[in-house]
């Protein structure tokens, strides 16, 4: 493995920079605050950024293996998860940073504020993170329009240039779960909105933090749910003569299915003619931590991501590959900290990668050196 994926940094790398000001400062904010500001500097820096991306690239020695999937040619493998750019503000500037694609959201029907502070905090010793934002966001129609402008301005660049766009939808909060009617109703009305934007579309039944949002992984529950999106993101996109071909669309499922469920969504998404599943969120479970047990029951509830993620991530992506073959799709998420992890992901079946966690410890030179790692190899080649 090359040693620039995954060494230590150097002193005067901005990965060392970043590491000192984690070290120092960052790690000790309170970790909203953090991402607000990273968030707020990288939206500022955001023409910079761009300008400097080619340099960039230059200097590590990137050389992305292109991804063809579900009809799209994805620069490389590595994409941002969801849930780090929830109303789309900040996508060519993420994509700058070395991402090949950007999966915004999740996003609801209706704005919603997500749960009350302190809602996100890191277990350092385990390069973790537990949340339980509760689908912060500004609804799927304010997103829309965000993502209409950042098409306009788009019109002017080369046709196939920037990132891959995915949109993650999820349910508001206030529309009850055991409503059948109401949660098609609320999925529908995000869709409609969004499809139009999306190069790829996620149904997202498993983050931990909306009651009940998991239940809707039963497959007696997700099939009505994802044959209504279809048809839903068709009639938005391709009947309203806005696409030739229809908006792939995906299931993003939890770690914590038991096998026989995983399989179970696997042979669904294959019935319902799904193009892939994105696994997997975040975890309910607390096991294997080196976290101060104590520390671990005061942050509460909420689904923690990052290094722990990593074995059940890998194992349901394997799962899924074996049952599915090669008809779908599988883009594998969870505790992926190096370009090791990620050949091993690619290793267990996953066509496209995505990081959260990893990216909030490492800092905005990660993703380019995790693609520049994965080059070195010729992983990711024909993936
Ligand atoms: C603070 C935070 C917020 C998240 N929000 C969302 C979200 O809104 N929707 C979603 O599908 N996943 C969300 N996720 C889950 C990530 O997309 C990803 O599946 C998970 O963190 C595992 O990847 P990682 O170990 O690389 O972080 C969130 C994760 C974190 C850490």
């Amino acid at each position: 493995m090359s040693g620039r994926a995954s060494g230590a940094a150097p002193r005067g790398s901005s990965t060392g920079v970043y590491q000192r000001l984690f070290a120092h400062g960052l790690s000790r904010l309170d970790a909203e605050a953090a991402h607000r500001q990273g968030f707020a500097a990288l939206r500022l820096g955001s023409p910079l950024v761009r300008a400097a991306a080619p340099l960039a690239d230059r200097l590590l020695g990137v050389d992305p293996q292109p991804v063809e999937a579900m009809g799209l040619r994805f620069p490389h493998a590595l994409g941002l998860a969801a849930g780090f750019d929830k109303n789309a503000e900040a996508v060519d500037a993420l994509a700058a940073l070395g991402f090949g694609h950007v999966e915004v959201g999740t996003v609801t029907a209706q704005a919603q504020p997500g749960n009350p502070r302190p809602r996100l905090f890191r277990l350092v010793n385990d390069r973790a993170v537990v949340n339980r934002m509760g689908f912060n966001n500004e609804g799927a129609a304010v997103v829309a329009a965000r993502l209409a402008d950042r098409e306009q301005r788009r019109r002017r660049l080369p046709a196939g240039s920037g990132p891959v766009l995915g949109v993650n939808v999820g349910k508001t909060k206030v529309v009850p779960e055991d409503d059948e009617a109401a949660v098609l109703d609320d999925y529908a009305t995000s869709t409609r909105l969004l499809a139009p934007y999306a190069d790829y579309l996620v149904v997202n039944v498993s983050s931990p933090n909306t009651p009940g949002l998991r239940h809707l992984q039963a497959v007696e529950r997700l099939e009505p749910l994802l044959r209504h999106v279809r048809l839903t993101a068709d009639r938005a996109t391709v009947e309203a003569g806005l696409r030739d071909t229809p908006v792939p669309l995906l299931v993003k499922i939890a770690p914590d299915l038991a096998d026989d469920d995983v399989l179970a969504v696997g042979d669904l998404a294959l019935a319902v003619g799904l193009d892939g599943v994105v696994a997997t969120n975040t975890t309910i479970s607390r096991e294997g931590l080196r976290s101060h047990p104590a520390e671990v029951e005061e942050l509460g509830a909420g689904g923690l991501s990052g290094r722990p993620l990593r074995t059940r991530a890998t194992e349901v992506l394997r799962l899924l590959r074996d049952r599915v073959g090669p008809g779908l799709t599988l883009v594998g998420v969870g505790g992926i900290g190096s370009a090791e992890d990620a050949r091993e992901r690619l290793a267990a079946g996953a066509d496209l990668l995505q990081a959260y966690t990893a990216f909030v410890y490492e800092g905005p030179a990660w993703p380019r050196r995790v693609v520049a790692g994965l080059a070195d190899t010729g992983a990711g080649e024909g993936v």
